[in-house]
Order: structure tokens, then C-alpha cells, then sequence
């Protein structure tokens, strides 16, 4: 067997041998996840304009307390000081965003992106050395396995605000009927995406068979694993759909609330 010796050469940042435009989804990357973290900070502070009717923003579900008819605990309760900022998203959205956060696709692409540790496949990097995921503190983004739980348990939530916001209440005698509108289906839409997005964890793939040595012996984990493994191969695209399904659900309750769009009612 020939072998053919191969010089690798230490390069500076940016520099590769590479001819396409490698740069394109890095920067595509950190725009739209910059657009997000942008937009989901300032509707978290705003403490208005989540509920329209029947419909509750996702960055505010649960309400655990809060003023509009959705909070499960009823106002603000007093022993939280005047002086810091109240939203009932700021109780919520950690949970949520800690789980994408440690999601193992946006790891690989924000660490190019965001840190251009490498800023692609074969293109100089910033940094001499990696120290890896097993330490301090990127060790830390094991969280990620308990994180899933609570994604699931948010699942849940945002199916029940889905089954509220079928039901409306009429203005002029006050009784409640059903009723099925735009809102109504963004949210389902956004629940939807989101269980694809979670059910696909690599987590999950984990629990639901990857953790025995042959699943195949194990009919119910075979079929599940097979599902979560379907729903992994198309993690990537879950995770952006999901992204922007949530905010747009937070942008249509939002602009309805305000007056400036019309909810439109199908049913
Ligand atoms: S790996 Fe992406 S959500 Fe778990």
C-alpha cells in the first residue's frame, strides 16, 4: 500500500484552501440566532401584550403569575421586590432556552458562529489549543439530559394552551363557545414542530432504546428508537422551524393584542 505523506501546516484565522463559500452558514447562523436572542429578550420584558382572547404567547407559558386570566397563581405576589424587572417570562424562558442552549446541533453551530472555534471545516481557527466538552465549563453543557425532561414537560403546557385557545368567549353575552382561529392553529402548529424538535433529541433517541446494546430484542424500544431516529436525521431543520414558530406565535398574539393585526376567525 502506497503511502502518500501529508504536511499539515498551522494556519490563522480564516485561512483554508477551501473554494466555496464557506462562510455563508456561519453567517447565516449567527444572524438568525442573534435575531432571535434579540427579539425573545425584549418580548420577555415587556410583561404586555402576551394573551389575545383565548391565545397565550409560548415565551410566556406557563404563567405562573401575572394579571391576564391564563396565570395559574393568580398577580404578582408580593414577596418579589418592586425593584426587579417582572415578567412572567423571566420565570419561564431559562428552562426553554437552556435546553437549545445545550442542544448538541446548536453547540456545533454556535461554536462556528458565534466562535468561529473552528469558523467552519478546515479553515483556521482563532485558538491553538481545545480542551473538549469534558471540561470546565463547556463540561457543563451535560445539563442537557436533564434540560430534556422539562422540554417535555413544556409539551405538555403548550398542548393544554392549544385546547384553550379553541375556546372563545363571546363579547357581547359573555358565553364561552368553540372556535377555531388563525392563532389557534399557529399555536398547534408551534406544538407540533416543537415535539419534533424534542422527540428527536439525541437524549431522547437515548432513552427510548440507544441505551440497550440490541434494541432490536426490545420491539416497543426498536420502534421508538426507530421514530426518535427518523425525527433525529431532520434535527437541524426541527430546530429552526421550532425557533421561528415560537416567535412568530409570540409576534402574532403580540400584534393582535395591539390592535394592529386582526385575529382571523375560521371557524
Ligand atoms: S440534541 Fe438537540 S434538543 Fe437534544
Amino acid at each position: 500500500m502506497d503511502v502518500i505523506p501529508v504536511t499539515i501546516t498551522s494556519r490563522g484565522l480564516g485561512s483554508t484552501a477551501r473554494r466555496d463559500v464557506w462562510w455563508a452558514t456561519p453567517l447565516a447562523i449567527f444572524v438568525g440566532l442573534s435575531l432571535f436572542i434579540v427579539y425573545a429578550t425584549w418580548a420577555a420584558f415587556q410583561n404586555a401584550h402576551y394573551t389575545y382572547g383565548p391565545y397565550l404567547s409560548p415565551f410566556y407559558s406557563p404563567e405562573l403569575f401575572g394579571d391576564s386570566p391564563h396565570a395559574w397563581l393568580g398577580p404578582k405576589p408580593a414577596w418579589i421586590p418592586a425593584w426587579v424587572p417582572f415578567s412572567p417570562a423571566l420565570l419561564i424562558l431559562p428552562f426553554p432556552g437552556l435546553f437549545r442552549v445545550t442542544c448538541y446541533y446548536y453547540r456545533g453551530a454556535y461554536y462556528k458562529s458565534f466562535w468561529a472555534d473552528p469558523p467552519a471545516c478546515a479553515v483556521g481557527e482563532p485558538r491553538g489549543s481545545y480542551w473538549g466538552e469534558g471540561s470546565f465549563p463547556l463540561v457543563l453543557q451535560n445539563v442537557h439530559r436533564y434540560f430534556m425532561w422539562i422540554a417535555v414537560g413544556f409539551l405538555f403546557i403548550l398542548t393544554y394552551d392549544v385546547w384553550l385557545a379553541l375556546w372563545f368567549t363571546d363579547a357581547a353575552t359573555g358565553a364561552t363557545r368553540f372556535g377555531i382561529g388563525l392563532g389557534t392553529i399557529l399555536l398547534a402548529v408551534n406544538v407540533v414542530l416543537l415535539t419534533g424538535y424534542t422527540l428527536g433529541c439525541h437524549v431522547m433517541r437515548h432513552i427510548v432504546g440507544g441505551a440497550h446494546d440490541e434494541v432490536s430484542k426490545h420491539p416497543v424500544c426498536d420502534r421508538a428508537y426507530a421514530c426518535s431516529s427518523a425525527l433525529n436525521a431532520r434535527h437541524q431543520l426541527y430546530a429552526w422551524l421550532s425557533l421561528f414558530s415560537v416567535a412568530f406565535a409570540d409576534v402574532y398574539v403580540r400584534l393582535c393584542s395591539m390592535g394592529i393585526w386582526t385575529d382571523l376567525r375560521i371557524l
